[in-house]
């Protein structure tokens, strides 16, 4: 399945239930000097969970270009090391303003990856923030993950909510616990579940987080809770496409494939059958 199509069915999808498309904003937010650019879908929406905005919709859903190169959440160290990580794509959202909250987002999410994309059930791994016992129990007892494969996640990055189940856009602003899924891409490629000491590898590759927006984070760190409890979700177009293409890296998917064989053939680069990093790495 092409991104293009991946892209429609996310959007037709929560349109179905409800959603509004909302475009894509620019990259550079208009109206938040703490990000140079936008790190994810909920950015143009942080006044709506803040409750200083409101829009015509209570659900909303984009295809949100992103950059990750700097700041709280930056991926530029990884580039050239993983098979999933570029700085610049697009994540596909869905959102909730005081609209519905876990139980609906873990149902709608689970429905569109094993219904409407086909995803095999038991390719799927989850995460849910240490203390969340309601995600947990929505996992195991309505979706019916085996418990084994619902991996509780703590305070892993040294503070209180400094965790990877913790979600938070930058060092203030809308913030709450999540649920992520994780696609096994099988034994062949290194790596091991969350949580492992192999998470690093790109055997397990994080493809939908789940936030369950609750608290608003000032420049001291106090968190309170916001207005309405909310859900923004963050799903990278490539990495799914990556697993709906059946290949392994982010870099082989038809996207990037298109960019680097027009790159080769400008620059007469020659073999493009050979691992197209490699090609481009080495001109
Ligand atoms: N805002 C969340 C993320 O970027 C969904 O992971």
């Amino acid at each position: 399945m092409k991104a293009a199509d991946i892209r429609e069915k996310f959007l037709k999808f929560f349109e179905s239930k409800g959603h509004t498309i909302v475009r894509s904003s620019s990259l550079v937010p208009g109206n938040d000097p703490t990000l140079l650019f936008v790190n994810s879908g909920m950015v143009q929406f942080k006044d709506v969970f803040l409750g200083t905005e409101s829009r015509p919709y209570s659900r909303a859903t984009t295809s949100q270009r992103s950059v990750r190169a700097g700041g709280k959440h930056n991926d530029l160290e990884n580039v050239g090391y993983t098979a999933r990580h570029h700085t610049f794509f697009e994540m596909l959202g869905n959102f909730s303003f005081g609209d519905y909250f876990k139980r609906d987002a873990i149902h709608y999410c689970w429905e569109l990856l094993t219904k409407v994309y086909g995803l095999p059930a038991d390719k799927l791994t989850v995460t849910v923030y240490q203390e969340d016992d309601e995600a947990f129990a929505i996992w195991e007892n309505e979706i019916g993950v085996p418990k084994e494969r619902i991996i509780r996640i703590g305070d892993n990055k040294g503070a209180r909510y400094a965790s990877d189940n913790f979600w938070t856009m930058g060092d203030t602003g809308p913030c709450g616990p999540c649920s992520e899924v994780f696609y096994d891409h099988g034994p062949e490629v290194w790596g091991g579940p969350p949580g492992s000491p192999e998470e690093d590898g790109d055997r397990f590759i994080e493809i939908w987080n789940l936030v369950f927006m609750q608290f608003n984070r000032d420049v001291q760190g106090n968190m309170t809770k916001l207005p309405k409890q909310s859900v923004d979700t963050g799903m990278g177009l490539e990495r799914l496409a990556a697993v709906l293409q059946h290949v392994h890296s982010n870099y082989e998917i038809e996207l990037f494939q298109t960019l680097i064989k027009a790159a080769a053939r400008e620059t007469a680069t020659a073999d493009l059958t050979n691992n197209s990093l490699k090609v481009i790495a080495d001109h």
